[in-house]
C-alpha cells in the first residue's frame, strides 16, 4: 500500500532522514518507533506531502505520489493525523470533525461517517457543540482520529496519537486504532514512544535512529530482540 525507497530529507543541509526504505501493506497495523528527534515526523510529513524529499520515492497504493501535495493525496486515501493533534480549539467538535470532510461532496456520506465517529467515541456525540479546548488530552485524540475519519481514508498515519496521555488512555487510544484498522480494513503506519504498545497492535515494525531505519521485522521478533528491549521498551 506504501513503498518508501530511499527517502532522505533535509532541512537546508541538516539530514533528518536518511535513505529510508520501508514498505506498509494494506488492512495492517505498521510501527515506526525511535527515540525523540529520530526523524520519525520528517518522515512522515514527507509522505503526506507536507515536506519534500531531497531523494527518494514514495509510492501510496500503486502509484508514484513523491512530490504531490497533501491535498492530492488526502484525495488519494491518505490520512496524516498528526503530532499535537492540530485541532482548531476555538471550533465546536462538530466542526473539528467536519474540517476533516472539507475536500468531499458527499454530502450524504459525509452525515454517515459523522455518525460512525461517534458510534467509536459516544462523548462527542454528546458533546458535538463544546469547543475542542474544553476536553481532555484523550478527548482531543478522539476529535484528531474522528477528523481522520471523515476524511475517509484507506491509509491512516498517526504521529504520537499517545503522547502526553495517562496510562490508561494511552491503551485505550491505541485500542481504538487498533479497532478502526480491523474494522475498514484500512492500512495504518503508526509512530510511536510506546514501543511496548505499539509493537503489541502492529504486525510489522522498523526501528528508526538518526534518520535511518536500524532494524525491522515481524513485531513479534522485534520484542523479542534484545537490542530493541534495552534500548526502547526498558527492559
Ligand atoms: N522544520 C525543521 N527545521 C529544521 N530542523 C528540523 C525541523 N523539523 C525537525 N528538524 C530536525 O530534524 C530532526 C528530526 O526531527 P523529527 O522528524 O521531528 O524527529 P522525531 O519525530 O523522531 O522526534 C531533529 O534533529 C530536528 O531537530
Ligand atoms: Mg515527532
Amino acid at each position: 500500500m506504501l513503498d518508501l525507497s530511499g527517502v532522505t530529507v533535509d532541512y537546508a543541509g541538516i539530514v533528518a532522514v536518511d535513505d529510508v526504505s520501508l514498505s506498509a501493506a494494506p488492512g495492517a497495523i505498521t510501527t515506526l518507533v525511535g527515540a525523540n528527534g529520530a526523524g520519525k515526523s520528517s518522515l512522515l510529513r514527507a509522505i503526506s506531502g507536507l515536506i519534500r524529499p531531497a531523494r527518494g520515492s514514495i509510492r501510496f497504493d500503486g502509484a508514484e505520489t513523491t512530490g504531490l501535495g497533501p491535498e492530492e493525496l488526502v484525495r488519494r486515501g491518505l490520512c496524516h493525523v498528526p503530532e499535537g493533534r492540530g485541532l482548531f480549539p476555538y471550533m465546536s467538535v462538530r466542526d473539528n470533525l467536519l474540517s476533516g470532510a472539507h475536500l468531499r461532496r458527499d454530502t450524504a456520506r459525509v452525515r454517515d461517517d459523522l455518525d460512525r465517529v461517534f458510534h467509536y467515541f459516544p462523548i462527542l456525540r454528546d458533546h458535538q457543540h463544546r469547543i475542542a479546548r474544553n476536553f481532555s488530552g484523550g478527548q482531543q485524540q478522539m476529535i484528531a482520529i474522528g477528523r481522520g475519519i471523515m476524511s475517509r481514508p484507506r491509509f491512516y498515519i498517526f504521529d504520537e496519537p499517545s503522547i502526553g496521555l495517562a496510562p490508561l488512555i494511552v491503551r485505550e487510544v491505541l485500542d481504538t486504532i487498533a479497532t478502526l484498522a480491523r474494522d475498514e480494513g484500512c492500512g495504518v503506519l503508526l509512530v510511536e514512544q510506546n514501543a511496548n504498545l505499539a509493537l503489541e497492535i502492529a504486525s510489522t515494525g522498523y526501528v528508526m535512529d538518526l534518520g535511518r531505519i536500524t532494524l525491522s521485522g515481524p513485531s513479534a521478533e522485534l520484542k523479542a530482540d534484545q537490542r530493541v528491549r534495552e534500548a526502547y521498551l526498558g527492559l
